[in-house]
């Protein structure tokens, strides 16, 4: 894929991939916040989406995606510090945003997929507590979370990454706009769409550590 697309092609679909993950982010945090409402609308809410044979195919598509964009947008950074070595850029968008990219992007991203590896495993894969809701047995996962979320190191890594997370995603924002040609990172009203949409996801999902953490009792 690297060879047949040019620069411009690999930026679309880093945007376009970009698009993809900040719906899922959206959708999840929305979703996860249910996790203030108590176990059986979490329990109920996430038996649905698991029990669902759709499920399968959403995440097939969201790990495409998630790979696409790592993959291009790597490329991007290494096309670009080979450019900026042999003296030339490949970024039409400015020093300040070509810096900004090859310097915190890639490693804003790389905590971001060691976050995720451990989420993963912690949540998806982790211990495997039952609730019985009206004879149905489902995960009961609002303990898990609940257990996790009363660790104070758990919570500490878990409220920074989501901050780097959020430092990631204002600026990706940003830049889709400028690759869909809609306008330029430095333009007012694109950074307060890449701040607003940040702060929105971010915000909802740090909530819910600390809230766990500082009101909420034990893992059952
Ligand atoms: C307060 C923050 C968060 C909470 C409470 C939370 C909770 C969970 C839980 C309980 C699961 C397991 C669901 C299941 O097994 O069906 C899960 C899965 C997942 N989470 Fe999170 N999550 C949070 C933040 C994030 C963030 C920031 C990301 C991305 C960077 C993320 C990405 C994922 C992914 C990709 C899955 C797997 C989804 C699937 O396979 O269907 N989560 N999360």
């Amino acid at each position: 894929m690297n060879s047949c697309l040019s620069t411009v092609g690999k930026k679309l679909w880093v945007a376009l991939t970009g698009i993809g993950l900040s719906g899922f982010l959206l959708t999840h945090m929305s979703g996860n916040l249910l996790i203030l409402a108590g176990p059986e609308a979490y329990n109920k809410y996430s038996h649905a989406l698991i029990s669902n044979p759709l499920i399968y195919i959403a995440e097939a598509g969201l790990v495409v995606i998630f790979l696409v964009h790592v993959y291009l947008a790597i490329a991007l950074n290494w096309a670009s510090r080979a450019a900026k070595a042999g003296g030339t850029s490949v970024s039409p968008s400015g020093e300040k945003e070509a810096r900004f990219g090859s310097k915190y992007m890639v490693l804003t991203g790389l905590v971001t997929f060691v976050f995720l590896v451990l989420h993963l495993i912690t949540f998806k894969y982790g211990a495997h507590y039952s609730a019985t809701y009206n004879g149905l047995e489902m995960r009961d996962l609002h303990r898990l979370v609940l257990e996790k979320f009363h660790e104070p190191l758990y919570v500490g890594w878990y409220v920074a990454a989501l901050l780097i997370l959020g430092v990631h995603l204002v600026h990706g924002i940003s830049a889709l706009f400028q690759t869909l040609g809609i306008g330029s990172v430095r333009n007012c009203r694109i950074k307060m769409v890449g701040y607003g949409f940040t702060a929105l996801v971010i915000v909802g999902f740090i909530v819910q550590p600390l809230y766990v953490f500082l009101f909420m009792q034990g893992g059952n």
